[in-house]
């Protein structure tokens, strides 16, 4: 029999099997390496039982910051062949071998929750940290912004890789000169659950463009393509800055530029809502087009600070076509695709954001959404994200992320 206690016990045991020592790896095999969001998760997860674990993990990711400031959204660590495009194909410029994009910035957030564990060791770890984090995020309002709005420059950066939301800027990419490559992630997952040759074409043709300019911000800036307005950074950065700036100001630091940053972001969030489709959606910043796509990032609102009557409808209407909420996308869309990925499936993580801004501002469908989460992982244990239409575990197993968000978050004995 599955008892809480059991569950507790192999998150637990996850955690700990995917830990290097100084960083975790989200699942063996599929990601060897040192995600960053994955990593604000495992921080997360470890505060749990071991405040002093969960800093090392931010301290090692930040370990890897650019001098712009910029945080990688892979930290290849030690080599691991079984993973690609490795380190050579991305050609990064930091101080330790990564990748050259970013990740949803949710660092600071996880970093003002393990803090609330034991603000005591907090304050130590956290002191050191916090000029970084501001220069993380300075960089996302130098080089990222239309019209405040925060612009990913590869899909992979928004962290939901093949959501229909770059369909569109997809689309126009020519990936020509990509060349012959062997993917990793389909030998160890079903290549159903996973991107398509036509979208992972175009993800190396965006790595080897951003090498060839040495990912040089104001050169990619005039000559990517791809540059989509996207939810999952605009709220993610809002609510980071707000943690950030309350995080500040416990420590006495000046925090005016955080304070900017807010205003600048809150006023960008609102040209992410499309009027006609009634939600927050994805921009193509290039194109001028709308993505038209409701999908759980529309629904970080919340979690962002920002209360939109019109999101609970569209929610309600999303949750009342799946068994397990919340959808990575529309399921009334023709794109749905109940286990590939970012076109369906569902996160414990980006439910866990979601339904914690709810819960945050008093909207009552947050428990809903923590129960749904609850009873997927008891029933199908810790997979990178599950079936919404019968919750079937999909993509990598033994996931640190789901574990983390288990742990803080879900389990029945937090508030026991
Ligand atoms: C992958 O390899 O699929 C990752 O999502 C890239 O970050």
């Amino acid at each position: 029999m599955t008892t809480t206690q059991n569950l507790d016990d192999s998150a637990k045991a996850i955690l700990a099997s995917n830990d290097k020592g100084k960083y975790t790896v989200p699942t063996h095999g599929l990601y060897p390496y040192q995600w960053n969001w994955d990593s604000a998760f495992a921080a997360y997860g470890f505060a749990q039982y071991d405040v002093g674990r969960a800093w090392l993990e931010l301290e090692t990711l930040f370990s890897g910051q650019w001098d712009d400031g910029m945080v990688p959204h892979i930290l290849f660590h030690t080599i691991d062949a079984g993973y690609f495009p490795g380190p050579d194909v991305w050609g990064g410029v930091g101080p330790i071998p990564s990748s050259g994009i970013s990740q949803p910035p949710i660092a600071a957030t996880m970093a003002r929750f393990v803090y609330e564990k034991n603000p005591a060791i907090g304050a130590d770890r956290l002191a050191p940290l916090f000029e970084k984090f501001v220069a993380w995020h300075q960089w996302f309002i130098d080089w990222r912004l239309d019209n405040g709005a925060v612009c990913i420059t590869h899909p992979w950066e928004a962290g939901r890789d093949n959501a229909p939301d770059w369909d569109g800027a997809m689309e126009v990419l020519d990936p020509v000169g990509v060349g012959e490559y062997t993917r990793r992630d389909t030998s160890h997952v079903d290549d159903d659950m996973r991107p398509t040759k036509h979208d992972y074409d175009r993800y190396l043709w965006l790595v080897q463009q951003g090498s060839r300019l040495k990912w040089d911000q104001s050169a990619l800036l005039e000559q990517n393509p791809f540059r989509v307005a996207d939810p999952t950074m605009t709220f993610t950065l809002l609510r980071a800055s707000r943690d950030l700036l309350a995080l500040g100001k416990l420590l006495g630091k000046d925090v005016k530029s955080v304070e900017k940053h807010i205003a600048i972001l809150e006023a960008g969030v609102q040209t992410l809502w499309n009027e006609k489709l009634g939600s927050f959606d994805s921009r193509d910043v290039r194109s001028g087009r709308w993505a038209n796509s409701i999908s759980n990032a529309s629904f970080l609102c919340w979690y962002g600070g920002i209360d939109k009557p019109e999101m609970l409808e569209r929610l309600e209407q999303i949750m009342s076509k799946v068994q397990y909420g919340v959808p990575s996308f529309n399921p009334q869309d023709a794109k749905f695709d109940s286990k590939r990925y970012w076109r369906g499936p569902v996160w414990a993580i980006m439910n866990m954001l979601i339904a914690v801004g709810m819960e945050e501002m008093g909207v009552a469908q947050g428990q809903q959404i923590r129960e749904s989460t609850q009873r997927l992982i008891t029933e199908n244990g810790f997979a990178e994200y599950f079936d919404p239409i019968d919750g079937s575990p999909a993509g990598g197993d033994s996931f640190t992320w789901t574990a983390a968000v288990w742990l803080g978050w879900v389990s029945p004995s937090i508030r026991n």
